[in-house]
């Protein structure tokens, strides 16, 4: 993690409209963000909600309508043309979508940033052989990117963002298009970059487990704006948002177990959280002795956000003191929340 911090990214009110059809977008809308040296941040949130637009605010591949955008202590608007070119290649971004040239050999397309560069065609091709070897791909380097999987072609794009030394890596949704497996590959691999190169990450995403795998701290995005931010564990633990709520739920598969649940409509269906360095849920089992209640537990799970455990439990309780139980569980620290209420309400 960050010791010392130091802002290398920093966004100011930034915003970003569009117009379309005679109306305006706005898809970034007053954006206040800093972000340090060395460190990786998440943005996650639904598509629309302006992730992208703000991902290219960072790379300089969108200027601001209003606002600023500063990294390494330059203000974007500064800039004259040839300033703004070397500022850009700090910058390595990488896609969904890989968007390698197919018609190139791997050592080709890692080779093609550093053609406007003062090098020789050997010291050149050097550069690309040493940054296939750090992505563990050098033995792939005459073949072509049709040849390759879906996580040796992000590979190989991550080795071609890092062509020019860059402090900074972007990622547009980068895992969206793979497996589970090699999402994790890949992020282990941005890990490693992290820690190895120093090098800071910007990263979106929809998926919460890229947010919990590898991030430090992580923004949540809704509607042009960051909702809520901090350390991803801060966040996990205290969240103010619904829309965070909603990712948490997701990653803990939460969802998918209430929609099964709820078509066997039972009453006095209870979700429980239970949120702490440990999780205690032997409360459970003391709260139905105590109030001689009937506890089902119908789904339970567990999960880790950085330094804390995220535990759900989807109960249904019976017997005459439901109530009485249930604000038992809650002096105890776990967060309830009724099941049908939550359904009518949303
Ligand atoms: N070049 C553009 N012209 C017009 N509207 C755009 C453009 N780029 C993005 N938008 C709109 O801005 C909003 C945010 O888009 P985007 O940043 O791509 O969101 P996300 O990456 O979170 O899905 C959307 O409503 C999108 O349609
Ligand atoms: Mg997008």
């Amino acid at each position: 993690m960050v010791e010392n911090k130091q802002p290398v990214i920093e966004l100011q009110e930034a915003v970003v409209t569009f117009e379309r059809n005679k109306s305006e977008i706005t898809a970034v809308d007053h954006v206040s963000l800093t972000i340090d040296r060395g460190e990786i941040y998440g943005i996650i949130g639904y598509s629309g909600a302006g992730k992208s637009t703000l991902i290219r605010l960072i790379n300089h591949l969108q200027v601001p309508s209003a606002g600023k955008v500063i990294v390494n202590q330059q203000d974007l608007a500064d800039l004259d043309k040839q300033q703004f070119q070397q500022a850009r290649k700090k910058i390595g971004m990488i896609f969904q979508h890989f968007n390698l040239m197919n018609s190139r050999t791997i050592l080709n397309n890692v080779e093609f940033p550093l053609l406007g560069e003062k090098l020789s065609k050997t010291e050149r091709r050097e550069k690309a052989l040493a940054l296939l070897k750090l992505v563990e791909l050098e033995e792939l380097a005459d073949a072509f990117p049709d040849q390759l999987s879906g996580g040796q072609k992000q590979r190989v794009a991550i080795a071609r963002a890092l062509a020019n030394n860059p402090d900074i890596l972007v990622s547009d949704e980068a895992t969206s298009a793979l497996d589970p497996k090699t999402t994790l590959s890949i992020l282990k691999l941005l890990q490693r970059l992290n820690q190895q190169l120093g090098l800071t990450i910007v990263l979106i995403t929809h998926e919460i487990q890229v947010i919990q795998t590898i991030c430090h701290r992580v923004g949540v995005m809704e509607a042009g704006k960051i909702i809520e931010q901090g350390k991803v564990s801060e966040v996990f633990r205290h969240p103010k948002e619904r829309l965070t709520e909603e990712f948490i739920d997701t990653s803990i598969n939460v969802q998918d177990a209430l929609s099964r649940i709820q078509q066997k409509r039972l009453d006095n269906l209870f979700l429980l959280k239970f949120i702490g360095e440990t999780t205690n849920q032997a409360v459970v089992t003391e709260m139905a002795q105590k109030y001689a209640l009937s506890a089902n537990i119908l789904f339970a799970n567990v999960d880790q956000f950085d330094d804390l455990t995220v535990g759900v439990m989807i109960l249904a309780l019976n017997g005459p003191e439901v109530t009485a139980g249930v604000n038992y569980l809650r002096q105890q620290g776990v967060r309830v929340e009724e099941i049908a209420k939550r359904v009518t309400q949303s």
